[in-house]
């Protein structure tokens, strides 16, 4: 794919033709038909540099972590930890307060199960906004459950934003904790963390942000958020699946008990006890996706070549171009107009299921995610069972806009 005067964002001398052509995913097609793909926010595409260095540790590297003195022992650990570092370098974080973990749902729950359950009582409350991902509600009813604290709901308006007067006002004494996404995943709203987390920290509130949609596509000094706790799933950042982040204060981690038990947390056990590792390392049980995150490492590496104020630059630009394409179809309706958003489209058509309209324009080489997306409250408050959702990321192009609006405009004619 040679570089087009339209695949140049404005400003900026990257040549995201050649970009993309580093993922070799995106050069297949689907039912006769090159793929566009529009599901990022699903999981992302893997560039070349990803899948070659998880190829390459299984090919000469692979061992086990943090066990064996052997040579391929050093190489695998050096590995996987300078991964950590990796990630800590990409966040402007400390490696001592990155927790490595499947995703943002191990991430959320460690949170649950081993900050709150045991502090949580009767009479307390959980903060959660409307629009957030049922990995960032369910852990916390679990939670509620068995402490007797309740679920409050900080409400959105119609548009999508959070109703801040009304998340400042329900951040009363009662709230022990506020689980909120840094960016919806169904709406593509990007929430202003830092100051809600300063306003929460006045109050005392402790502090979850989901960083599932916020960390593929925006520059993040995750400290200086103000946060206690951020999630990051690396699936969704060009890297494997099964891999991801929790980043914590570190006072939280020395506070908190271990969440699962086994091998590699423990400094030493005897049948009368167990004295545990510190850090992080007390959190990550058992043999870890020792080549997931070396490929997570990659992916951060290849970003970070990128630059990610690059990228956030070239997916506003591409959101701006499919929102006014899509403006243009007559009966489609975007839910998700917030002015701070990030380059997710949620649509329904008139008269036409989402899935229906998903399944069609699959027929046409575009792959765009239906259904609830795991926010059954978020689309209750919309009325609708589901939507459809074109997610992009930098690797997608201005001409696959068009064919995804040409292909929907087809699909609009034969449901209609
Ligand atoms: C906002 C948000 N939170 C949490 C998750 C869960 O991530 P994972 O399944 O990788 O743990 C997702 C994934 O779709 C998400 O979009």
């Amino acid at each position: 794919m040679t570089a087009t005067a339209s695949e140049q964002t404005s400003g900026d001398t990257r040549d995201w033709a050649a970009i993309r052509a580093d993922f070799p995913l995106l050069t297949r097609e689907v039912h006769g038909k090159p793929l566009v793909y529009l599901d990022s926010a699903n999981t992302g595409q893997k560039p070349a540099a990803v899948i070659d260095t998880v190829d390459d540790f299984f090919r000469r590297h692979n061992a086990n972590v943090s066990r064996a003195v052997h040579a391929l022992g050093t190489e695998a650990t050096e590995a996987y930890e300078g991964a950590r570092s990796k990630l800590a370098g990409f966040f402007k974080a400390h490696r001592d307060e990155l927790v490595l973990c499947s995703g943002t749902t191990f991430a959320i729950n460690l949170v649950a199960y081993s900050w709150a359950l045991p502090r949580l009582k009767p009479g307390d409350a959980i903060l959660l906004s409307r629009m957030e991902h049922h990995a960032n509600i369910v852990p916390w009813q679990l939670v509620a459950e068995r402490t007797g604290a309740t679920i409050k709901v900080a409400e959105i308006r119609e548009d999508g934003s959070l109703d801040l007067d009304a998340l400042h006002a329900a951040m009363t004494s009662e709230v022990k904790i506020l689980g909120l996404t840094h960016v919806s995943n169904v709406l593509g709203t990007v929430n202003p963390v830092r100051e809600i987390c300063r306003e929460a920290r006045r109050r005392g509130i402790v502090t979850v942000i989901d960083g599932s949609q916020a960390a593929p596509h925006r520059a993040l000094d995750i400290p200086s958020i103000g946060c206690d706790f951020y999630a990051i799933t690396g699936h969704k950042m060009c890297g494997p699946t099964g891999t991801g982040a929790l980043w914590a204060r570190r006072e939280h981690l020395a506070a908190m008990p271990p969440f699962l038990g086994g091998g590699e947390m423990i400094r030493e056990v005897r049948f009368e006890g167990t004295v545990f590792n510190d850090g992080p390392h007390r959190f990550e049980a058992g043999t870890p996706n020792i080549a997931g995150h070396i490929g997570l490492g990659a992916a951060v590496d290849y970003l970070d070549a990128i630059g990610m104020d690059a990228i956030e630059a070239r997916e506003a630009e591409l959101l701006a171009h499919a929102t006014e394409a899509l403006r243009k179809i007559d009966g489609l309706r975007i839910i998700g107009t917030a002015p701070e958003k990030a380059a997710v489209i949620s649509f329904l058509v008139q008269g036409a299921h989402a899935h229906d309209l998903a399944t069609l324009l699959d027929l046409e080489g575009v792959a765009v995610r239906s259904g609830h997306h795991c926010a059954h409250p978020l689309l209750q408050f919309y009325g609708v069972p589901a939507t459809c959702r074109a997610s992009f990321a930098f690797y997608n192009t201005h001409e696959e806009i068009e064919r995804f609006a040409a292909a929907l405009t087809k699909v609009r004619r034969l449901l209609g």
